[in-house]
C-alpha cells in the first residue's frame, strides 16, 4: 500500500491545529496513556515482535494542549529556560498533541517523565533497529538539533507509517528534511 500523504509536521515553526481522532489506551496496563489507534497497534506489534512487552514501558503519549502547557510551565520552574527549550515543545507545537508520538522508557525505575532512559543496547536497541519497519521514527536524533529544534531524545518516537519511516531511516533524514524533500518533488 502506498501512503501518498505527506506526514504531519509539528515543530516550533508548525503548530498543530487539528484534533486527534480515534484515541485509544496504549495497553490495558496503562489506561491513562492514549495514542491514535494506528500508532497504538503499530507500537504493540513492534513490542510483541521483539519480546519487549513489560521491558519497555510507555511514559507519555497523547497530551492535550492544557497538559503540554502544564508540563512546560513546571519544567520552566523546575529545570529552567535552557533545559525546557531543549526538551519540551512549546504548547501548541508538541507532537504529543497529535496522538502520534510516544515517549518510552526502559523498565528500570525510577523512570524520568521528561527524559526517560532509553539506552542504545539491549531491548531498547532492538526496538530502535525495527522501529521503521513498524512505522516509527526516532524523531529527535543526535546531531540534528539545529534541524529539529529539539535536543537528542532517544525515548521519543513518532508514528509516520512504515513507508515514510523506512525511507527516512534509509536516507538518514529527519522529518523536517524529509517533508522538505517531498514538497520539492511535488512541485
Ligand atoms: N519532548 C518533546 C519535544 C515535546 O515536548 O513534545
Ligand atoms: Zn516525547
Amino acid at each position: 500500500m502506498r501512503e501518498e500523504q505527506i506526514p504531519l509536521l509539528v515543530n516550533a515553526a508548525h503548530a498543530y491545529v487539528g484534533k486527534p481522532m480515534d484515541l485509544v489506551a496504549v495497553d490495558a496496563a496503562h489506561p491513562g496513556i492514549l495514542l491514535c489507534r494506528a500508532a497504538q497497534q503499530a507500537l504493540n506489534g513492534l513490542l510483541a515482535a521483539i519480546g519487549g512487552v513489560g521491558k519497555i514501558l510507555p511514559v507519555s503519549g497523547y497530551r492535550p494542549r492544557s497538559e503540554q502547557e502544564a508540563i512546560y510551565a513546571a519544567s520552566l520552574r523546575e529545570n529552567g529556560r535552557e533545559f525546557t527549550r531543549k526538551y519540551v515543545a512549546l504548547p501548541g507545537h508538541s507532537e504529543h498533541e497529535t496522538g502520534l508520538a510516544i515517549d518510552l522508557g526502559e523498565n528500570k525505575p525510577p523512570i524520568d517523565f521528561i527524559r526517560p532512559a532509553f539506552p542504545d543496547g539491549g531491548i531498547c536497541g532492538q526496538f530502535k533497529a525495527r522501529a521503521a519497519e513498524f512505522g516509527f521514527i526516532l524523531r529527535y536524533p543526535a546531531d540534528k538539533e539545529a534541524v529539529t529544534g529539539i535536543a537528542h531524545e532517544p525515548w521519543h518516537f513518532r508514528y509516520v507509517g512504515p513507508e515514510h519511516a523506512q525511507a527516512m531511516a534509509r536516507e538518514g533524514l529527519t522529518l523536517e528534511e524529509y517533508v522538505a524533500r517531498l514538497l520539492k518533488t511535488a512541485r
